[in-house]
């Protein structure tokens, strides 16, 4: 089956599209990303995520040249077309082409590009859990923006799997120093404790994930306390529930953390009322059918 991508307003086969070898993103990972889900044929959250684009862009003064309800309607147009039911779209934005020199060059062309990636359809509540590595977290203080420059990710989640781990999650101010949790390398972190809910604030240390403020929301509709603190890696450890959530994880909790067993290594009670809520609001936004 021909894989489809939408480049600059164009959609192509993907072995036909090509980017040029003085694109800003190939050599100065000047760009931004998004991740979108979609669910039942239909994209979930995509006004918000494409909030946070348009943050992004702004973050590395970069002017996308299209309006957002364009790019949705795209977007839309992109699923209806290619049969996307369970899946994702994956967007990149960058500064586009230009002869290199590392400052930002005037009236340059963004280049704009987004393609689907087939996933398994949503896994019931506490079926998945993942078992995590700790990593010093090295990367700049601008995780607000969603930037395409990810190799402290890239090396963190190298780590993860060598140790047999899934996923890494960011200590600032050192592992062994028992500094602060951020969040995980593709995805934000949360911790139960006495009932609260606790995950680091949004900014220049994490990113404000899609899937972590919907959580948010849907915990304070359930008269759960949400506390946004920094937690250092040992409060972390002895939480009462640890889950990880992003828009194609949706929530996963974590049975093991540095190869050792958390919370009896099940998903606790708040970790499972909300990943509910969460296919709740999921179904209402992408019904089935
Ligand atoms: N990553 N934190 C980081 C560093 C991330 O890269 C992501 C998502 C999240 C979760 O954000 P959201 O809920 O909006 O997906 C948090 C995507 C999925 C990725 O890089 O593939």
């Amino acid at each position: 089956m021909t894989q489809w991508i939408w480049m600059n307003g164009q959609t192509i086969p993907m072995d036909q599209a090509r980017i040029g070898v003085e694109d800003r993103g190939f050599q100065f990972a000047d760009g931004v990303y998004e991740v979108i889900r979609v669910y039942e044929g239909q994209p979930f959250a995509l006004n918000a995520h494409l909030a946070r684009l348009w943050n992004s862009a702004a973050g590395i003064r970069l002017n996308l040249t299209i309006a957002a309800d364009e790019l949705a309607a795209a977007i839309r147009k992109f699923i209806e077309l290619g049969g996307v039911r369970e899946g994702m779209i994956y967007l990149q934005a960058t500064r586009g082409v230009a002869p290199r020199n590392h400052a930002i060059p005037e009236g340059v062309q963004p280049t704009l590009l987004f393609y689907s990636r087939p996933l398994e359809p949503m896994a019931a509540p506490g079926q998945v859990g993942v078992s995590l590595i700790s990593v010093e977290d090295e990367r700049w203080k601008r995780c607000w923006v969603k930037s395409i420059a990810l190799l402290p990710n890239v090396l963190a989640k190298t780590a993860a799997i060598e140790a047999g781990a899934d996923e890494a999650v960011f200590v600032d101010g050192g592992v062994m120093q028992s500094g602060v949790i951020t969040e995980c390398c593709a995805s934000n972190f949360f911790a139960v404790m006495n009932g609260a809910l606790v995950t680091h604030p949004v900014g220049a240390r994490v990113l404000p994930g899609i899937t972590r403020a919907l959580l948010l929301d849907l915990a304070r509709g359930q008269n759960i306390p949400v506390q946004e603190r920094p937690l250092t890696l040992a409060q972390a450890k002895g939480a009462d529930e640890v889950f990880i959530s992003s828009t194609v994880r949706e929530i996963n909790f974590v049975h093991a953390w540095d190869g050792v067993r958390i919370a009896d290594g099940r998903p606790g009670p708040v970790t499972l009322s909300l990943h509910r809520a969460l296919h709740g609001r999921i179904r209402e936004e992408c019904p089935m059918g």
